[in-house]
Order: C-alpha cells, then sequence, then structure tokens
C-alpha cells in the first residue's frame, strides 16, 4: 500500500522503516527540512537500535522516503499515520498544539484527493481526542464528509524508546480503533504480514487501552518499589522477592524491576494525563495517584540512604553513575537523575556525574556539575557513588576503582549485583 506518516520522531520513523520493510511504499513527512534531508541521503536522524542499517537499506531500494510537502504526500497515499508528540503541559494535561496543526495540514491534503483515504491516529491521545477534536478538524478543513469521503482510526503504539524498531517489527497485539468497518479493514490490510493478534475495537476504547498500558506498566514499577521499602527494612533481596512473584503467570516477572523510580517521555506524561481526565469525568484516580507519589519519593530515596551514612552532605563529594532515564538511549526526559542532583546540590554537597550517551543533555539541566568522561574519574576522590542508571560498564566497577574513592561506598538504584568485599556497597532495596 501507498503509506504516508506524519512525524519522523520516535514513533513515525520506526514504524515508516518497519512499513516499508514489510513491503509497503512509504513517505515520511516532517516540517524539518534538515531531518527530511538527512533521512533521504539515507541517514538516520535518531539514536535506536537497528534502524540506521534498515533506514539506508529502505532508502536505497526507494522504498522509502521523506517530504516536507504534506498535501502531496497524503494525496498520493491510501493511508495516513499521525504520529507526532503529546507533550505535557504543566498542568499535566497533554499539549494538542501539534496534533492539531498536523491534522488541519492533512486535511489539506484530503480535500485535494478524488478517492477514499484513511486517516489514522498513532500519537498518544486521551479518550475521545480523535472524535471530539482531530475528526471535527479533518471535516472543516477538507470540506469532507467522515465515513463516506475518508475513514478514521486510531492505531495506538507500544514501543520502547532504543528497541522500537524491532517493538513495531513484532509486537505482542495491534489494536485498531476504528470509525467504521471500512475504516479498521484498510488499516488491518497493512498489517497484513504480522504475526500478532489484532484487536477490532473502537477509537475511544483504543485511546484508553494506550493509557491503560502505560499506567499499569508504571504501576507494578511503583507496586514493586513500595515492596522494596518494606524488603530493605526485613534485610531481604527485593528481586528475589520479584523472581517468585513473576513466576506466577497471571502476573508476570516483567516490570517488577524495582530500582530508583521510573522517567523518560511516557509513563510519567500518560499516567498524569490518565489522572487529569480520571478526574474530569468524576473518576476517582486513587491507584494512578499512588502510582505517581511513590515514584516521585522513590527517586531521592537513593539520597535519604546516602544521609544514613552521612548525616551531613555539606561538602561531600558525590559520584552519579548514570544520568539517562534508562540505557541505550541519551534521553534524559524525567530521568530520577535530575532530582537525584538538585537534591545533593541543595544538600551542600559536590557533584560528579557520568554517562556514556547523556551527557551533553544533562548540561543543559544542571550546568553547574563537574562531568567526566568515564565512571573511574567520577568516583575517583569521592566519598560515594549513586548508581542511578543500570548501564552494563557498571558492571566492570573494581576493586581498583574502590580504592581510589575517598570512602568505597556505593549505593545501587538500580541492581547491578556486584560483590566487592572490600567496600560497602547497598542497594536501594535489597541489602
Ligand atoms: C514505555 C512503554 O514500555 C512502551 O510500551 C510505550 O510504547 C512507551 O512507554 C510510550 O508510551 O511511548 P519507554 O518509556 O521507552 O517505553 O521505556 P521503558 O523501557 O518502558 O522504561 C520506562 C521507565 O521505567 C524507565 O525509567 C525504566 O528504568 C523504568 N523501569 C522499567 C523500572 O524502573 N523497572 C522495570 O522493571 C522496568
Amino acid at each position: 500500500m501507498d503509506i504516508s506518516i506524519v512525524g519522523t520522531g520516535y514513533v513515525g520513523l520506526p514504524a515508516g522503516t518497519g512499513l516499508a520493510s514489510k513491503g509497503h511504499d512509504v513517505t515520511c513527512i516532517d516540517i524539518d527540512q534538515e531531518k527530511v534531508d538527512k533521512i533521504n541521503s539515507g541517514e538516520c536522524p535518531i539514536y535506536e537500535e537497528d534502524l540506521p542499517e534498515l533506514l539506508e537499506k529502505m532508502v536505497s531500494e526507494d522504498k522509502l522516503r521523506a517530504t516536507t510537502n504534506t498535501e502531496e504526500a497524503i494525496r498520493d497515499s491510501d493511508i495516513t499515520f499521525l504520529a507526532v508528540g503529546t507533550p505535557m503541559k504543566d498542568d499535566g494535561d497533554i499539549n494538542l498544539d501539534y496534533i492539531k496543526q498536523a491534522t488541519k495540514d492533512a486535511a489539506h491534503g484530503i480535500k485535494n484527493k478524488d478517492s477514499y483515504h484513511v486517516f489514522v491516529v498513532k500519537s498518544t491521545v486521551v479518550p475521545t481526542t480523535t472524535e471530539e477534536e482531530i475528526i471535527p478538524i479533518l471535516e472543516e478543513v477538507s470540506g469532507k464528509k467522515v465515513g463516506k469521503d475518508f475513514g478514521v482510526c486510531m492505531n495506538p503504539e507500544f514501543l520502547r524508546e532504543g528497541t522500537a524498531l524491532n517493538d513495531f517489527l513484532e509486537p505482542d497485539r495491534i489494536v485498531i480503533g476504528e470509525l467504521d468497518e471500512k475504516s479498521g479493514e484498510t488499516l488491518e490490510k497493512v498489517y497484513e504480514g504480522f504475526e500478532a493478534p489484532i484487536m477490532r475495537t473502537s477509537l475511544k476504547a483504543a485511546e484508553l487501552i494506550k493509557y491503560a498500558s502505560n499506567s499499569l506498566l508504571a504501576t507494578k514499577i511503583s507496586f514493586i518499589n513500595e515492596i522494596g521499602n518494606m524488603c530493605k527494612e526485613l534485610g531481604i533481596d527485593v528481586y528475589e522477592v520479584a523472581d517468585g512473584i513473576g513466576m506466577d503467570s497471571r502476573i508476570e516477572r516483567s516490570f517488577l524491576d524495582s530500582g530508583a523510580g521510573f522517567g523518560g517521555s511516557c509513563f510519567p506524561k500518560d499516567v498524569r494525563a490518565l489522572i487529569n481526565f480520571m478526574e474530569k469525568n468524576n473518576v476517582d484516580p486513587k491507584i494512578t495517584e499512588s502510582t505517581i507519589e511513590v515514584n516521585e519519593k522513590q527517586k531521592t530515596r537513593l539520597v535519604d540512604l546516602l544521609e544514613e551514612h552521612y548525616p551531613s552532605l555539606e561538602n561531600k563529594t558525590v559520584a552519579i553513575l548514570g544520568l539517562a532515564f534508562k540505557p541505550g538511549t541519551d534521553d534524559i526526559r524525567q530521568s530520577p537523575a535530575i532530582d537525584i542532583i538538585s537534591e545533593l546540590k541543595q544538600k551542600g554537597a559536590d557533584v560528579k556525574a557520568y554517562d556514556p550517551e547523556a551527557i551533553q543533555n544533562m548540561k543543559e539541566r544542571h550546568p553547574d556539575i563537574e562531568y567526566t568522561e568515564s565512571y573511574q574519574k567520577a568516583i575517583e576522590n569521592s566519598n560515594a557513588a549513586l548508581i542511578v542508571t543500570d548501564w552494563a560498564e557498571f558492571n566492570q566497577i573494581s576493586r581498583k576503582d574502590l580504592k581510589s574513592m575517598d570512602e568505597a561506598l556505593i549505593i545501587e538504584g538500580r541492581k547491578i549485583r556486584h560483590k566487592l568485599d572490600d567496600g560497602i556497597t547497598k542497594g536501594i532495596n535489597w541489602p
């Protein structure tokens, strides 16, 4: 099929490249000319596992291209995916500005088309947005009738940053929210080569499935962190408890890794948006609110543990190992490291920080701390090191590294499980 995708970010580009590899003809649309030029020269503008190689191949085989001309791309395609961002506003609601502008641009394309077109919302939007915000714009600007001249679907994504391409190509399920049968049938054809169950549902159920999925995963993390805090008191290892719980197939082991709390551009934003949406609909969001509350406290629990060792942090040198919200990315959005550094600075500590990918981004947030080129340099002469992101290289912390510290204290906010007898290694939620 001829497919156009609006937005070449962490969702649009892996999806577009994945669809091209399944035999579709894909045109990616972006307002950023530089990004468009990069893609057309076979260069991948974002950091994602396996994406650069496949993107280059698809561009060279002329299965994938990019443009800034929305109207033309829509006119020449059968179906359009909307994959632009929905960032969080200060009040926790989602910002629909990009969605609305991109929808208007797309509607101009639909206006100039003679044949039936399907518009698919892939961006994360709260329930009823497609029906109440997006469809009215499409109808008004195109002058055409939804359900007759064009169809609409809501097709949420479940991609993780870093492994988005593989998550796209091998999904657990494909959710198709449809305005009507014809819209859903058309979208289902796009996924013909995928080996995943396809669920057809309403537009607003699809929208809610996305929020409920992310919120439940976030809740699993907060729950295991709460259990972990209990484990710490009892002197037992929360990872053993998680393994024991996770052997129950009804519960499952994933997303039960306790640590310094969840971050990223999705969980914190989506849980907050769901809370706001529930409140607006007179539903008391007790569990989802607690998920955020537990997470907020969890983020600086590492500092609490540090203070058990050093009642005053004044002039203590603390190394932060890991700044990204998870390994495999340079993304620091909502990363626990941001709050941990603020708290340490406020308590008078000198902070040294290291991350293999995310230093540049953190410098914009915390320009006034010292950044080092290796973890060894960060922990050298420090009074303690806090592991905030579980980058594999931190497994290599050696006895020699410990000897270089003023005091050999390491507190793991992510379980690295290295055992060094001549230093003190504490876990956030394990002995
Ligand atoms: C998440 C979801 O996993 C995706 O399914 C979803 O599509 C995406 O949000 C989105 O809405 O776009 P992502 O934010 O990329 O993906 O990252 P995850 O790998 O899910 O990790 C999120 C956070 O939870 C990280 O800070 C991670 O360290 C933390 N985490 C994860 C834990 O603390 N414990 C765990 O067991 C798992």
